[in-house]
């Protein structure tokens, strides 16, 4: 049963980590000109856009606690300016009431030669996905494509891209704690057929099992990678599910070689700023294999 939403959790801490690493990581492609296009497969692309406003985020809202709390900053290290500047689209009058997701995020960073390949399976998802990817661009045609699949299952298929040059972002809702398995195997499998892939796998920070062992099964598929965490508070207790979340990791596989030491620079200021108390238990780790 699908129950999540992400426009509950729009623009929180954990998508503030998620989305200035995944441009970052875009914005690397990006510069590589002389080897051509790439694709961006997102498995689990939600509704590409959400309403900070209105309805649903506005009930418990954690978009003031995540982004809420960059937005008037002036002094912010460059991966978090540029991830500002990219929300700033969606909010050209400078009130901060809508979030884009990352197709959105994605659509508009990459160039017009790139592919985006987006999976979604709730009902009402996919369609405001396809409205709002519709409406960023006059090409999303020959851009993107969208299917309402399973997206561990469509992404295999997919693999290796036709340029040879890709992304895979792997953003599952973790209500199914079968997921943390799914995405393991999905790794695995992907490498196997597209070894020279990056992969970007988001988890939530949780006091159980297998978010905490997540990242060292990760470590045993591939020789590159890096990982990284932010914890915005102790771990709730009664942490079960994603109630408890006290804060969230990307673990990449061939990552950028420039990202380590950008994160190195964000995650520190991330702490400060986005810390829920004084208690001194917010806290990040950055580790790669190459140390
Ligand atoms: C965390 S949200 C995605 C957020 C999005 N990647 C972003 O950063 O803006 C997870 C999404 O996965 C969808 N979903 C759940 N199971 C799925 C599956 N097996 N395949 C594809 N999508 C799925 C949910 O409906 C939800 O919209």
């Amino acid at each position: 049963m699908l129950s999540y939403r992400h426009v509950f959790h729009a623009g929180n801490h954990a998508d503030v980590l998620k989305h200035t690493v995944l441009l970052a990581v875009l914005d690397y492609f990006n510069q590589k000109k002389k080897v051509g296009p790439y694709w961006l497969i997102d498995t689990h692309a939600g509704a590409g856009g959400y309403r900070l406003d209105a309805g649903r985020a506005t009930t418990h809202a954690e978009w003031p606690d995540g982004v809420g709390r960059l937005w008037n900053r002036t002094d912010l290290p460059p991966l978090l300016a540029r991830y500002v500047e990219a929300v700033r689209t969606d909010n050209a009058d400078g009130r901060l009431r809508r979030y884009p997701g990352s197709p959105l995020l994605a659509l508009r960073a990459m160039r017009p030669s790139d592919k985006l390949r987006l999976f979604e399976l709730h009902p009402a998802d996919v369609k405001l996905l396809a409205q709002n990817i519709a409406g960023a661009a006059p090409d999303a045609q020959k851009r993107v494509a969208i299917k309402q699949e399973d997206g561990f299952a469509g992404l295999q298929a997919l693999l290796p891209p036709p340029p040879r040059r890709g992304l895979v972002l792997i953003d599952p809702a973790y209500e199914d704690k079968r997921d943390y398995a799914q995405v393991v195997t999905a790794v695995r499998e992907g490498l196997q057929r597209f070894a020279t892939g990056s992969f970007m796998v988001w988890y939530p920070l949780l006091k159980r099992n297998e978010s905490i062992t997540l990242a060292g099964k990760l470590k045993k598929l591939a020789p590159d990678w890096l990982h990284a965490t932010l914890s915005v508070r102790a771990p709730a207790p009664d942490a079960e599910g994603g109630l408890g979340m006290h804060g969230s990791g990307v673990f990449l596989v061939n990552p950028p070689w420039t990202l380590a030491a950008a994160l190195k620079e964000t995650l520190p200021w991330l702490v400060d700023v986005l810390k829920v108390g004084a208690d001194g238990t917010a806290s990040y780790s950055l580790e790669t294999s190459a140390q």
